[in-house]
């Protein structure tokens, strides 16, 4: 259990961190209160603290880790290469090797550029689709996350469709007014914005499984649906699979739903832990890219080769392994799950509790969670409550109602029995807290 300490050094660490980045932190989310734990190294299942405690680690840096943390066969592919140069702004074979895995596990995926973060994926899978379309608008969904770029940070009004306002200082409205916002999971908004739009519309861009508002599965024939719609009405449909990639399975959301997208993004697993992710899609609208076409798009980094082997060794551990490992991920990812649900029961606390594959959370809240709108009624307080616990009984998750939780392949049978009795007492944590609304 992590007690308190008088003296920290990650409080330290903070500390001397605000001086320098905004609000003491790289990436939003990874800032809470009071402070967050500074990490000293990870292995496996597990994050070291600078102060020396230990966390099972359910964030898996928000789903990059499948296999875990420093994991063997990944390290030793990296420092081989390591000792050869990382980086030569010249191709490799590795580039090739990597795009090839690719290319035969993502369905709709026949060409695709490597690029740096799954910001830069979509940004340029959005140009491609518009340069392929000659058209302008895109359509997003409510509560979906596409990176921080100006196209796609964006949140909608009131009403079922809205055009969007960016949700952030610094992005121009004349940007946003091309992004339509509709909400997930809303066959009428969905067939209704398709039929008005699709003169003007190049894509719709989805996360298939909707990761970045808790967790929202899409409700039977919903993905299916925008799938016939788009096909009818000619517009590009872009999976964002830079959650769902190589998790749902191999083949990603598409594999899983059986489903084709004309486009999908890919990162995080992509790269093992570092730092690479792609778009891709159909030939005909890839090969519009510079320099076989118009499409302007570039990257110093892109496809170096420390990410590049480092994602070709884990694309072929879990090609390799895909029967056993996709079927465990599942099968404790329910586990963990169904102990939540009952545990919530136990505790008279009102929850929702999602997992699909090895993805999972919890939502404080009375009412079914179809939408971005209905994610947000949840008890953010009693989510506090709840996360604050198990941080001290050595359980990291994300620190928001509005992320997800990712099981991965290091997770043991001891860490999901010491998960559980973390849950008892988070849980019982959550039920001290008086509802807010
Ligand atoms: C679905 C989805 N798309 C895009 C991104 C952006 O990726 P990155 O943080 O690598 O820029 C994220 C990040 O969490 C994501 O979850």
């Amino acid at each position: 259990m992590v007690e308190p300490k008088l003296s920290s050094k990650s409080k330290e660490l903070f500390e001397r961190a605000k001086k320098v980045l905004p609000g003491g932190v790289n990436s939003p989310v990874r800032a809470f209160e009071p402070y967050p734990f500074f990490v000293n190294r990870a292995k496996g299942s597990r994050l070291y603290s600078v102060d020396g405690d230990s966390f099972i680690d359910y964030c898996m840096a928000y789903g990059a880790l499948l296999l875990g943390h420093a994991y063997s066969e990944v390290v030793n592919a990296v420092e081989a290469q390591l000792r050869k140069g990382t980086l030569y702004g010249a191709p490799t074979a590795l580039e090739i090797d990597l795009a090839e895995l690719v290319q035969k596990a993502s369905p709709c995926v026949e060409m695709l550029r490597l690029v740096n973060s799954g910001t830069e994926a979509t940004m340029h899978a959005i140009r491609a689709a518009r340069g392929f379309s000659g058209k302008k608008k895109i359509i997003k969904f409510e509560g979906c996350y596409h990176g921080a770029h100006d196209n796609v940070l964006v949140k909608a009004g009131s009403g079922a469709t809205t055009f969007g306002s960016p949700t952030s200082p610094g992005i121009p409205e004349e940007t946003t007014q091309n992004t339509i916002v509709i909400p997930y999971n809303n066959f009428q908004a969905l067939e209704e914005t398709i039929k008005r739009e699709s003169h003007d519309v190049a894509a719709v861009i989805i996360e298939p499984v909707l990761g970045n508002a808790g967790l929202i599965l899409p409700m039977k024939d919903y993905l299916r649906y925008l799938r016939k719609l788009t096909e009818e009405y000619g517009i590009i449909l872009i999976f964002d699979e830079i959650i769902t990639g190589f998790r749902l399975a191999v083949g990603g959301a598409q594999e899983y739903y059986n489903l084709k997208a004309d486009m999908a993004t890919l990162g995080k697993i992509l790269g093992g832990g570092f730092t690479i992710a792609a778009f891709g899609g159909r030939k005909e609208i890839m090969q519009n890219m510079s320099p076989l076409g118009k499409v302007y798009q570039a990257g110093t980094f892109s496809g170096n080769p420390v990410s590049a082997i480092a994602g070709c060794t884990t694309l072929q551990a879990l090609i390799r392994g895909k029967n056993e490992i996709y079927p465990k991920l599942e099968k404790n990812c329910t586990y963990l799950k169904k102990t939540l649900a009952d545990l919530a029961v136990d505790y008279c606390v009102e929850a929702q509790v999602h997992s699909i594959a090895s993805m999972f959370q919890v939502f404080f809240s009375s009412q079914p969670v179809v939408d971005y709108a209905s994610a947000k009624l949840s008890d953010t307080k009693r989510f506090q409550a709840y996360f604050q616990e198990l941080l001290r009984q050595g359980v990291f998750i994300p620190p928001s109602q509005f992320e997800t939780c990712f099981v991965a392949t290091a997770h043991t049978e001891e860490d999901l029995a010491h998960t559980i009795n973390a849950f008892d007492k988070a849980l019982h944590a959550a039920s001290t807290i008086k509802r807010t609304d």
